[in-house]
């Protein structure tokens, strides 16, 4: 195993009603900026149990966040945040608020250009304001991790970022509210979850069977309940198991200590920029062809996988490899997921565009290896159309 040094503060209330806690965890004296996507949040009542539960405090709300928020958009909120002396921002939403706001909380206290945020990954960050979040679309992680994605279409880029200052103080988990999400937005979320959990499993061993362990028995919820949250959309138990799944794959406890790859990620983020498919779509696409072409790579995990994921043990090791990727292709599927570029629009020019635009981003050396640069990243995108 690796040395690793992890601290995750971030205080999780998770359950039925626990929105009317809040009122315990936002500090009694904050400004607080309410931020919001959408309409979803108000239309589905989220908002109202919110604004409740915080009656008589001194509140602003800042709403029309958009999925893979927008640069521009960020930077209207940091202009309101400086106005009006807000000293606590709480984040109403799925990853694209959660992740706004982050931005938003670290852009409000950094005093030069806060594009510069983007183009060091974070690493100019020293300070931001404090945040919680409501969480209502279990999938990415960012109500419990210190990372976020920012889309800025003038650039035509989607840019990464992450910081100590970005973990939020707490986070509120209701499964009841995720009842309302739309079936594309459940499927995207398990996929999103399923990819997280590939990234810091599907690489090579270290002998790091905490960690192992943790991350197959992620998959395997994610692949039995998947479906079924599709087909029983009211199920507590089932809604509750995704949730609590989605941010056990991303708050650092199964990366820790293990290399990761990421370059599906990397890869999928450049999809977006171009086309704005949404974000698990594009790593339903890259993953499998990625799996495929790094299968030496891989060799030891994909069998690892094959066998303790997917309960593939008969058959030579290529052919298990082989039924193991199709059985990942074939689990997007059927979330409803189309793998193909081609069912998103991509063509060959598209692919050009592609591979320019992680060279331009820097992303040139993917992978746990490093091993995925423009010509391999170029390799893998054909495969997929
Ligand atoms: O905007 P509103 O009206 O609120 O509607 C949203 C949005 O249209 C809707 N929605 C959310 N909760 C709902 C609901 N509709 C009905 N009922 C509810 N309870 O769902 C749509 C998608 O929301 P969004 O927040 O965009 O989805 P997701 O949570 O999948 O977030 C995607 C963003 O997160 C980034 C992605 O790149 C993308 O920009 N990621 C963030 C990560 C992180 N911070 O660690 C890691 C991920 O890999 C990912 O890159
Ligand atoms: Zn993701």
């Amino acid at each position: 195993m690796k040395n690793f040094n992890f601290h995750n503060p971030t205080r999780i209330l998770f359950g039925k009603g626990c929105i009317a806690e809040l009122k315990d965890q936002v500090p009694a004296d904050a400004k607080v900026l309410i931020l919001y996507g959408g309409g979803s949040a108000e239309r589905t009542g989220v908002l109202d149990q919110v604004r409740e539960a915080l009656t008589g405090r001194a509140m602003l709300e800042f709403g029309g966040i958009e999925p893979n928020p927008r640069y521009a958009t960020t930077l209207k909120a940091v202009e309101m945040i400086r106005e009006n002396a807000v000293t606590f921002l709480l984040a109403v939403g799925g990853g694209s608020v959660i992740d706004a706001t982050k931005f938003i909380a670290a852009a409000a206290k950094y005093d030069g250009d806060a594009w510069d945020i983007l183009t060091s990954r974070g690493s100019v960050i020293t300070q931001a304001v404090p945040f919680g979040s409501v969480l209502t679309l279990p999938a990415t992680g960012s109500e419990m991790n210190s990372g976020g994605v920012i889309t800025n279409p003038e650039k035509e880029a989607k840019l990464p970022f992450s910081s100590l200052y970005c973990y939020p103080v707490f986070s509120v988990l209701d499964p009841e509210v995720t009842y309302t999400l739309p079936s594309r937005q459940i499927a995207n979320g398990v996929v999103d979850a399923f990819v997280h959990t590939i990234e810091q499993y599907l690489t090579y061993p270290v002998a790091a069977r905490v960690q192992d362990g943790f991350a197959e028995a992620l998959l395997r919820t994610l692949i039995e309940l998947g479906p079924k949250a599709l087909e029983t959309p009211e199920d507590y138990d089932i809604r509750a198991n995704l949730m609590w799944t989605a941010t056990m794959a991303l708050n650092g406890l199964i990366g820790a200590g293990v290399p990761q790859d990421w370059a599906t990620h990397m890869i999928g983020h450049e999809i977006t920029a171009l086309n704005d498919t949404d974000h698990a779509r594009t790593l339903a696409v890259v993953l499998p062809s990625l799996i495929d072409d790094q299968r030496e790579a891989k060799r030891e995990k994909l069998l690892q996988y094959a066998s303790n994921v997917w309960n593939i043990r008969e058959g030579s090791d290529d052919e298990r490899i082989d039924a193991v990727i199709e059985a990942t292709r074939g689990f997007f599927e059927q979330m409803g997921i189309k793998t193909r570029l081609g069912d998103y629009d991509v063509d060959a020019d598209g692919i050009n565009h592609i591979v320019s635009a992680l060279k331009e981003h820097g992303m040139t050396a993917l992978g746990e290896h490093n091993a995925i640069g423009p010509d391999e990243a170029r390799r893998i995108l054909e495969a997929a159309l």
